[in-house]
């Protein structure tokens, strides 16, 4: 398959053998969000954005599996470096919750482990940033960053998260979730968790605010934690915790004002807030971390995803000093996703793909409202993080299902958007070619 000539080429999906393949999984699967039914196979080609499905299909992928393969297929580099490497065999990996070398001397190993990951993490996360503890998923990431900000706050009781909010599906995480209803219907939840209205208009001001964040010359954040009229008493408030983009709530982009209202109300009462980036982090809005492109100034950071495992970024008081308060038999996965992380960073960096992130989003923004489609209703982003709006959900699906049929793989979120994530390599001509598709796609749906 070479890159720069493959097209998308879909027969029906999903095909015979992909069918054969659903049925066999979900005999013994529990029954999950599996999407339409395409089924990768990773025994036949895949490069960049493009990938094979069993059925022999070539799909043009802008999901990068929500944004976990921040590089899209085969990418030559990652590929390269990880040659490069006599990798150790996984019968010689143990867990991860000990020391372990993988070559001397630790500041140039001969193969970056967990510990050159958090290096590199530090390195990216800038001032203040000199601490990691490394976990397996996002949920594990918001665990135990939520578990960080009680201890540090020393028997606070009460946080903050925002409506539209997603943060895991455990069961700490899913209490700060205020997207979907089946997410925490149910559920036991961690206690003391009060939201507040997300900003989700990137124009908004006080002034002009109709989203319910700002109202009265105040916001709904700085009345919460009044002294003298607010519900939450900021003494007891152990963290705001806050997605600088929202992603499974339907790629929301707050306003300047919004980050900077949460980011004075932080500093006013001098509470932790903690960004969730597992899915805007890595440079996927152009930034190393969305919060850098607002002016939230997060105490924690929690990463994933991108990174191959997950992360919990702070500062060392911030860190529990007990040992034993938080540790994880597999955190960091094991030597090989810890070493794919930080061959991702270093080729995120090495190809200058923060930029490429911006350049190409600027990009699919422009190409989508110059074929002035009826059925869109709006198109937003930052770097490659776009959203396309439909009226309803049901010409979202349709749209969703007629781009899939054309060769173009692309997911929903929220309630009518449909989410575009390519790779942050992604080139001018995949871009063209992704555009074209989903124009073809829109013009078949009623809008
Ligand atoms: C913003 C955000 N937080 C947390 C999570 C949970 O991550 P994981 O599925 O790895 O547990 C996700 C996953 O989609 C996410 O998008």
């Amino acid at each position: 398959m070479d890159r720069d000539t493959v097209e998308p080429e879909a027969g029906p999906v999903p095909g015979e053998k992909a069918r054969r393949w659903v049925e066999y999984h979900d005999r013994f699967a529990a029954r999950s969000t599996a999407a339409y039914g395409f089924v990768w196979d990773l025994t036949a080609d895949a490069v960049g954005p493009f990938c094979t499905d069993v059925d022999g299909n070539v799909f043009l992928d802008f999901t990068s599996h929500i944004a976990a393969a921040p590089l899209g297929y085969n990418s030559p580099t990652l590929k390269e470096k990880m040659d490069e490497f006599d990798l150790p065999s996984p019968t010689k990996i143990a867990g991860q919750s000990f020391y372990s070398s993988t070559g001397y001397p630790p500041e140039s190993p001969d193969i970056p482990g967990p510990a050159q990951l958090m290096e590199r993490l530090t390195e990216i996360s800038g001032d203040g940033f000199d601490t990691v503890f490394l976990s397996n998923t996002g949920a594990e990431a918001v665990e135990n960053s939520i578990k960080i900000c009680y201890d540090h706050r020393g028997g606070a009781s009460q946080a903050i998260t925002f409506k539209g909010a997603f943060h895991g599906r455990t069961l700490g995480a899913l209490s700060l979730n205020r997207s979907k209803a089946v997410h925490r219907r149910d559920y036991p939840e961690v206690s003391g968790v009060h939201d507040v209205p997300y900003c989700d208009d990137m124009d908004c001001t006080p002034e002009t605010c109709d989203c319910g964040f700002f109202s009265g010359g105040s916001s709904l954040l700085r009345e919460a934690l009044d002294p003298k009229e607010g519900y939450v008493d900021p003494d007891d408030l152990a963290y705001i915790i806050v997605e600088p983009v929202q992603g499974e709530g339907g790629y929301r982009f707050p306003s300047d004002a919004f980050a900077e209202e949460v980011a004075a109300v932080c500093e006013e009462h001098d509470v932790l807030l903690v960004a969730d980036e597992i899915q805007t982090g890595l440079g996927r809005t152009g930034d190393w971390w969305a919060s850098d492109g607002y002016a939230f100034e997060p105490d924690v950071i929690a990463s994933a995803k991108a990174l191959q495992v997950g992360a919990t970024v702070s500062r060392e008081e911030v860190f529990p000093d007990e040992k034993a308060r938080i540790s994880s038999t597999w955190g960091g996965g094991d030597v090989l996703s810890a070493l794919q992380g930080s061959l991702i960073i270093d080729t995120i960096e090495d190809k200058n793909l923060l930029e490429n992130a911006v350049e190409r989003g600027e990009q699919l923004k422009a190409l989508l409202r110059d074929a002035e489609l009826d059925a869109v209703t709006g198109i937003r982003g930052r770097g490659l993080m776009v959203a396309v709006d439909f009226p309803s959900k049901d010409v979202l699906d349709e749209a969703v299902r007629a781009a899939l049929e054309r060769g173009l793989l692309t997911l929903g979120c929220g309630r009518r958007t449909m989410r575009l994530l390519p790779p942050l390599d992604v080139t001018e001509r995949e871009i063209e070619l992704g555009a074209r598709i989903l124009a073809e796609a829109a013009k078949t749906v009623d809008g």
